[in-house]
C-alpha cells in the first residue's frame, strides 16, 4: 500500500535535549509516578490497554518495527485522558475537608478531559462543571452530559474556556481539575501528568523499553506528552528520540522549542484533530518537554485523514487499527517523517529503528 506523503515537512531538532542525561525527577517525582500507578490501578474498571505490533506499517515504512499503544478501551472512555482527570480530582479530594457530595469538579476541555472528569467525578460522589469552546461538537456535549456533568458552553477556543472555568473555580467548593497550568505550581496538573504516566508503566511491563529508539507523541498542552516521556525517562535513566506531533494550526510546543521559551500561538487553533487545539504549553508539561523533546514536528489536517483511513483498512496485511481524529495524530506523524528523506535523516530513522506509538483515542462511533 503506498502511503501518504506529505509534501513539505516542518521539523525542528531540539538543541537543549537532554534525554542522555538522567531524570532529574524535578516536575513529576518518582514518588508522584508510583503514587499514580497505584491509584489508578485500583480505579473501577482498571486494565493495562494493548500494545499491538505494526508489522505492515513497518514494512511500508522502511523501519524495524512499529507498535503501537491503543487507547481505545480505556476505561470505557475511549483515550489516554481518562487516566489523568480521575488521578487529579482524586488528588484534590483527598486535600479537602469537604465531602465529596459538596464538591464541584471544574475543568475546560477540548472534549477527552471534560469526558474523563465528569465519569470520575460520578465514581467519586462529585458533581461535575464542563467549559467547552466551539470546537467541540455536540455529540462530545451530549456525551459528557450523559454522566450528569454541567457543561458550559464559551463562545471562543480552548484557551477562552480554560479563562471560564478558572474564574469558576473561584466558587466555595469547587475542584479545578486543570490539565492545563500557566502558573507553573498547580499541584494538580502535575498529578494528572502523573497519571499519564501510568501508559509508560504500562509499556514497561510489556515490552523490552530499552530496544525502542523513538517515540512519536501528539501534543495539544503537551501534558500527555510529557507524562509519557517522564515515565519513559525514568524507567530508562534515559529517553528515546521523542518527537512531539501537533497540527500545523495550532503548534504550541514545535512554537515553543524553536524559540526556547514558552509561547502562545496565534490564530483559530481550527484542526480536525481537536483534542489538540491548543495555543500555548502547559508550564509543567513545557518544562518536561523542553529537554525530553528530541525533535518536533507539524502535521496537516489532510495527512493526518488519509492516514486514519489507511489504518483503519490496515496496512500491509496488519489488522485494521480504528483511531480517533486525535489519537492518530502520532501515527500520522511517523508516516509524514518517515517518508520525507531529510527528515529520515535528521531523526536517524531506518530500517534498524524500533517505534513506539500511541493511538490516544479510539474511533468515535
Ligand atoms: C485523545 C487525545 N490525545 C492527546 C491529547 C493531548 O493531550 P495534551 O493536551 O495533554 O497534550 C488530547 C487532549 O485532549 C486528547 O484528547
Amino acid at each position: 500500500m503506498k502511503l501518504p506523503q506529505p509534501s513539505v515537512l516542518p521539523l525542528f531538532l531540539n538543541a537543549d535535549w537532554r534525554g542522555d542525561l538522567p531524570y532529574d525527577g524535578s516536575v513529576l517525582s518518582p514518588a508522584d509516578m508510583a503514587e499514580a500507578l497505584a491509584a489508578v490501578g485500583e480505579f473501577p474498571g482498571y486494565a493495562p490497554t494493548p500494545l499491538r505490533a505494526l508489522p505492515g506499517l513497518a514494512a511500508a515504512l522502511g523501519l524495524g518495527e512499529v507498535a503501537v499503544k491503543d487507547e481505545a478501551a480505556r476505561f470505557g472512555m475511549g483515550g489516554i485522558k481518562a487516566l489523568g482527570a480521575p488521578h487529579g480530582l482524586r488528588h484534590l479530594l483527598a486535600r479537602q475537608a469537604l465531602p465529596a457530595a459538596a464538591c464541584t469538579a471544574i475543568a475546560a476541555t477540548d472534549g477527552n478531559h471534560g469526558l474523563a472528569l465528569a465519569w470520575a467525578a460520578r465514581a467519586f460522589g462529585c458533581r461535575a462543571r464542563i467549559f467547552v469552546g466551539t470546537a467541540v461538537g455536540r455529540d462530545r456535549i451530549e456525551l459528557i452530559r450523559s454522566l450528569g456533568a454541567e457543561v458550559v458552553s464559551v463562545d471562543g477556543t480552548y484557551d477562552d474556556a480554560v479563562a471560564a472555568a478558572e474564574l469558576a473555580a473561584r466558587a466555595p467548593g469547587a475542584l479545578l481539575v486543570t490539565d492545563t497550568d500557566y502558573s507553573g505550581d498547580l499541584p494538580v496538573t502535575r498529578a494528572i501528568m502523573a497519571g499519564y504516566s501510568v501508559l509508560a508503566s504500562e509499556l514497561a511491563r510489556q515490552t523490552d523499553l530499552g530496544r525502542h529508539t523513538h517515540v512519536f507523541l501528539q501534543c495539544g498542552v503537551g501534558g500527555v506528552a510529557a507524562g509519557i516521556a517522564a515515565g519513559l525517562w525514568r524507567q530508562l535513566g534515559r529517553t528515546p528520540k521523542i518527537v512531539t506531533v501537533e497540527p500545523a494550526r495550532a503548534a504550541c510546543l514545535y512554537a515553543s522549542l524553536r524559540a526556547g521559551r514558552s509561547v502562545q500561538v496565534a490564530g483559530t487553533l481550527e484542526t480536525r484533530m481537536v483534542g489538540l487545539a491548543c495555543g500555548r504549553p502547559s508550564l509543567p508539561a513545557w518544562r518536561i518537554l523542553s529537554r525530553a523533546a528530541y525533535a518536533a514536528m507539524t502535521i496537516d489536517d489532510a495527512d493526518a485523514r488519509r492516514v486514519q483511513d489507511a489504518l483503519a483498512q490496515g496496512i500491509g496485511g496488519d489488522a485494521p487499527l480504528p483511531a480517533g481524529d486525535t489519537g492518530i495524530a502520532g501515527v500520522a506523524g511517523l508516516c509524514a517523517a518517515a517518508g520525507v528523506a531529510a527528515a529520515r535523516a535528521a531523526l536517524g530513522l531506518d530500517a534498524a529503528s524500533r517505534v513506539l506509538l500511541v493511538s490516544s483515542e479510539g474511533a468515535r462511533p
